[in-house]
């Protein structure tokens, strides 16, 4: 009763900022997202017949509290769906800098479903997998799925998961992850979300959305590259003024953040065209194509602040390893 898999983090260009049910963590609009190829979280898991408590370790460190509670919760959706009573050993490990806006809880999450439902001796269909992740952390229905993926939102348990849109392969695009600080944030993203709709701006943002998705996977399919990246940008800073105007306000950047954003502005105007998406963190996502990659890498490093350059590309769900 033991498995290991991998689920990679997943960058969203159509974000999620904002439930319509809490507990089932159905999203007020569907949104989208690239699966990326190296970062991600390995978790292996195990029901064992003598254990008297789940035993949570996490990047090396045995966790407790509400970190530990929200692993447990979701071991027993699992233990309840495969009608066992074990407790179970979860061991699991971040390629990344965790809590600091790269979705370490999208990975995780999809993560542990994935082991958890394999250790159990269960079988789920990927949309059905997709629905388990999501209950565990919203974003952690999109790890679950290959390439371009598109979470429906639906209006119930039933209906609200990832799909992919288009697989890894249909369009190499690089993803740049800019680390600026491994300063874990104060206010996780299902905190902040809970107060999404105090902002006066939040109602006038639903409303683009289903255009803004249209739009964006026809110009996917069109591998309009500048299109897709003014899409991403906007809807990033779009999200981040209805954090910043939120009661109370999040402000999730830092100077370094800001410094970023803008330099990727001065980046394209000089003719190395890329794009910036920012989540609940201060460290910011560049995507660019293949033939800019090696000097945006070299420009990026060279602004005051940014600590490493993590380089990516667009990759599969998550994965049991054999
Ligand atoms: C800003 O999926 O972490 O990264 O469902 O409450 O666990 P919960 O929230 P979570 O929120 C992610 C928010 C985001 C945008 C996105 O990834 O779409």
């Amino acid at each position: 009763m033991k498995a290991r898999v991998f689920a990679p983090v997943n960058v969203a260009l159509i974000k999620y900022w904002g439930k319509s049910d809490e507990k089932l963590r159905i999203p007020v609009n569907s949104n989208l997202s690239v699966c990326l190829e190296k970062l991600g979280t390995e978790t292996t898991v195990e029901f064992k017949k003598h254990l008297k408590r789940d035993k949570v370790v996490i990047n090396k460190k045995k966790v407790s509290g509400r970190e530990k509670d929200r692993v447990v919760k979701h071991l027993d959706r699992v233990r309840k769906m495969a009608d066992i009573d074990w407790k179970a050993e979860v061991i699991s490990e971040n390629n990344f800098p965790t809590g600091v806006g790269l979705s370490s809880s999208a990975s995780g999450m999809a993560a542990l479903s994935l082991g958890a439902t394999k250790a159990a001796g269960l079988d789920l269909s990927e949309k059905d997998l997709s629905r388990l992740a999501r209950l565990g952390s919203g974003s952690a229905c999109r790890s679950m799925v290959d390439g371009w993926v598109e979470w429906v939102k639906g209006d119930s348990d039933k209906n609200s998961y990832a799909k992919s849109v288009f697989n890894k392969d249909h369009w190499d695009l690089k993803i740049l992850v800019v680390v600026l600080s491994q300063k874990k944030k104060k206010i996780s993203s299902s905190k902040g979300m809970a107060e999404a709709k105090t902002s006066e701006f939040f109602k006038t943002r639903i409303k683009g959305m289903e255009n803004k998705l249209r739009k964006i996977k026809q110009a996917i399919k069109d591998k309009n590259f500048s299109l897709v990246g003014k899409i991403m940008e906007n809807e990033a800073l779009n999200m981040h003024a209805v954090m910043l105007t939120q009661r109370p306000s999040l402000i999730y950047w830092l100077p370094e953040t800001v410094r970023v954003m803008k330099a990727v502005q001065d980046f394209r105007e000089e003719g190395s065209e890329c794009y910036f998406t920012v989540n609940t963190g201060q460290n910011v996502l560049v995507i660019c194509e293949e033939k800019n990659e090696e000097k945006l890498v070299k420009k990026l490093k060279n602004i005051n602040g940014v600590i490493e350059i993590r380089r990516d590309r667009i990759g599969r769900g998550a994965r049991l390893f054999t």
